[in-house]
């Protein structure tokens, strides 16, 4: 294994270690200090940072995707602590005339304490976005969670068109996934793949995982769903817009906040659309540790923030 892949495992796992994340977490030093790295990729902790930013990219001409950050709520308190959360910021979002997205995990709703709690709390997001027409989708996560995700989405996306779905390229199954999926009215967002999985469950990043991407890709744009085009990989792009993808009016790019801005800024500039995906809230550790390991490099830019004291400004870069 080379130092790189084994320095990526190390990562994930130091994410995924609560023993580890709470030391670093509650240590009145350390804390502060990864909270500045982590504002490379995050509007901030309070719901009004993530606002204040979302209006900042949208005046700029973006589409924009916001998510209060979590996931894996344990207790029913806390799922309705998070259900809460996002029921005010789609009623804010609605207030302040924002027909746009909210992102979020089923498990941070409640699919952790059982599956009628996270469809319970779905369903009254979906009907407060539908008040202020906006759009919901569910994230994708592991993929031991696969089945019950789809089950839950499948079950509301037939009674509601404002909400649709994340589909992961690494995994095998998504082509069979999808040619169901795609009987639904909801969008679909077509990422790569972000969990640690077991090496026979998931497709390495490689050309071939970039060829099943552009097969999915293909699949829904056939079927006339809209579709995102979540993916910060400039090749991959290139090939997206050279097969005329990016020019459709249902398909959106959409990258990560903080994640080559340049490039969004270049595809918007070319008249295609193209999409923020914001994360606030004060559970960021998970987030930044994961976007990190998918590019190492992104460790110097964190080592620098960490002693730099002035404000991040992300997103004068957009
Ligand atoms: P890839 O990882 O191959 O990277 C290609 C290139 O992009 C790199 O060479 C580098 O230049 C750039 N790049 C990628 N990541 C970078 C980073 N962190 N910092 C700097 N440059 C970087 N995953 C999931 O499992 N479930 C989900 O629900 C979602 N949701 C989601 C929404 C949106 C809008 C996006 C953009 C992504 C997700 N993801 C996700 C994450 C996704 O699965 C994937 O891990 C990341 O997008 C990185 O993969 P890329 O497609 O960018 O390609």
């Amino acid at each position: 294994m080379s130092k790189q892949l084994e320095f990526v495992h190390v990562l994930k796992s130091i994410a995924r270690n609560k023993q580890m994340k709470a030391s670093l977490m509650n240590s009145k030093e350390l804390s502060p200090l990864l909270l500045r790295a982590a504002q490379r990729f995050i509007t901030g902790e309070k719901r009004n940072d993530g606002l204040l930013i979302a209006k900042q990219l949208i005046e700029k001409g973006y589409f924009i995707s916001l998510e209060y950050i979590g996931e894996n709520t344990t207790t029913l308190e806390n799922s309705e602590q998070a259900k809460n959360e996002f029921l005010q910021l789609i009623e804010e979002m609605g207030a302040q005339s924002m027909k746009e997205t909210v992102s979020f995990d089923l498990s941070h709703i409640g699919l952790n304490v059982d599956e009628e709690t996270a469809y319970r709390h779905l369903i009254e997001l979906v009907e407060k976005a539908q008040k202020y027409n906006m759009t919901l989708m569910v994230s994708m996560e592991e993929a031991a969670r696969t089945d019950e995700i789809l089950a839950i989405y499948k079950q509301i996306a037939s009674q509601y068109e404002n909400v649709g779905i994340t589909i992961q390229a690494y995994l095998p199954r998504s082509i069979h996934d999808l040619n169901e999926l795609l009987h639904y009215p909801g969008k679909i967002r077509l990422v790569k793949g972000a969990y640690q999985e077991p090496a026979h469950v998931t497709l390495s990043r490689s050309s071939e995982l970039n060829h099943r991407y552009l097969q999915l890709a293909e699949q829904v744009i056939k079927a006339e769903r809209s579709l995102s085009i979540a993916t910060h990989d400039e090749l991959l792009l290139a090939e997206c817009e050279k097969q005329k993808f990016l020019q459709l009016p249902n398909v959106q790019t959409e990258m990560l906040y903080g994640i080559h801005p340049d490039l969004l800024k270049r595809l918007k500039s070319k008249g295609y659309q193209t999409s923020t995906y914001l994360i606030y809230g004060n559970d960021w550790y998970l987030y930044l540790c994961h976007r990190i390991a998918e590019y190492p490099e992104n460790l110097y830019q964190a080592m620098i923030d960490l002693m730099n004291p002035s404000p991040i400004k992300e997103c004068e870069r957009y």
